[in-house]
């Protein structure tokens, strides 16, 4: 095996090869084998194994460093080394959980190399070119030393590296998964509602001011949100974001949706305004057509027959909020929107 391939015995250290008379270099052939200290003597080849499963353990003590870590030396909460939610405690949170993994990755990596360097099998071997598939031999040839590798490998005979590899590999999936458990909470009914309630007045976006019936003139458009919304509310940029809408006039007689029309008043109809779509803006009015478009994927909704999706990638109406006037003439919302606004989910008619 430890020849050249033209039959002649190897050199080691050769430094410069000389062109072989009528061209071509002369095969410079593979450097004598050297045996390995754990190829010849039982107790460094147990040495080297305890060696590797101690890189293995010291992985999953990275492991367990990293998982102790995300719990108890977070930025903002729990922190050993430094009060909750100062800048140390981000500094130790990010330190710990970063050496943690990273001695976790570290150790399979450096146990892996030095039981392919120390125990694995180390001989030179030389393959000749051939056609890219081989002969049904030459595979055969080809299973045949797989298997005699994986039964030099001694993989079956070393029990305790396979098992300390299957833990080092099994328990860094867990940091991984650790974070998952403070993914934050389910957003429950909180995508099913908005704040608008009975009886709440309509009020212009930006100034706050509440709108009455006789505001509102043909064919205009314009935005509003609730009353009572104002920057003291919990969660306002939310809220705000949730509740917005858009108020339009168009005249009775072209309304073809009896239960859109009864829902508005004399031909004013408030829709929400956050496209079913992905949820963008949909604030472009066709005063001829009556129709509101929005400018992410021109989704158009049909004002005079209940905003129904006509064109686009929407595909069910902006939800509408039914108003009605109060005894001072303002226009008041009579409840929520009938179902959640913007893009749809997957249990969206769960109240229903
Ligand atoms: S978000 Fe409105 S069409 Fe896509």
């Amino acid at each position: 095996m430890n020849d050249n391939l033209d039959g002649s015995s190897p050199t080691r250290g050769v430094s410069a090869i000389a062109p072989k008379e009528g061209g071509g270099f002369p095969n410079p052939g593979l450097a004598p084998h050297v045996h390995r200290q754990a190829d010849s003597d039982k107790r460094a080849e147990r040495r080297a194994e305890r060696v590797v499963a101690g890189l293995f353990l010291l992985s999953v003590l990275g492991t367990a460093v990293f998982i102790a870590a995300y719990f108890l030396v977070t930025p903002t909460g729990t922190n050993i080394f430094a009060e909750e939610g100062s800048t140390r405690a981000v500094w130790w949170s990010n330190l710990i959980t970063g050496l943690g993994l990273a001695i976790a990755v570290f150790f399979i990596g450096a146990a892996a190399v030095h039981w392919a360097k120390t125990l694995m099998p180390d001989e030179e071997m030389v393959e000749e070119r051939h056609a890219l598939r081989g002969t049904d031999e030459t595979r055969q040839a080809a299973a045949a030393i797989i298997t005699e590798g994986l039964q030099e490998s001694g993989i079956g005979r070393r029990p305790l590296i396979v098992t300390t590899m299957v833990a080092a590999l099994a328990a860094l999936p867990i940091a991984v998964l650790a974070p998952l458990s403070t993914l934050g909470p389910l957003p429950g009914n909180k995508l099913h509602h908005t704040f608008w309630k009975a009886g709440m007045r309509l009020a212009r976006d930006h100034d706050g001011t509440p709108i009455r019936a006789a505001d509102v003139a043909m064919n205009s458009i314009f935005h509003v949100m609730p009353e009572d919304l104002t920057e003291e509310t919990e969660h306002f940029l939310e809220e705000r974001a949730k509740a917005a809408a858009v108020i339009v006039r168009i005249d009775p007689a072209l309304g073809k949706n009896e239960e859109s029309l009864a829902n508005g008043h004399e031909g004013i109809l408030v829709f929400s305004k956050i496209c079913t779509h992905v949820g963008c803006p949909v604030a472009l009015y066709e005063q001829q057509t009556h129709h509101m478009l929005c400018p992410c994927h021109q989704s158009t909704f049909d004002v005079t027959d209940g905003a129904k999706v006509i064109f686009g990638p929407a595909h069910r109406p902006l939800p509408q909020l039914p108003i009605e006037v109060d005894a001072e003439g303002y226009l008041v919302a009579t409840g929520d929107f009938p179902e959640p606004i913007g893009p749809s989910f997957w249990d969206i008619h769960k109240d229903k």
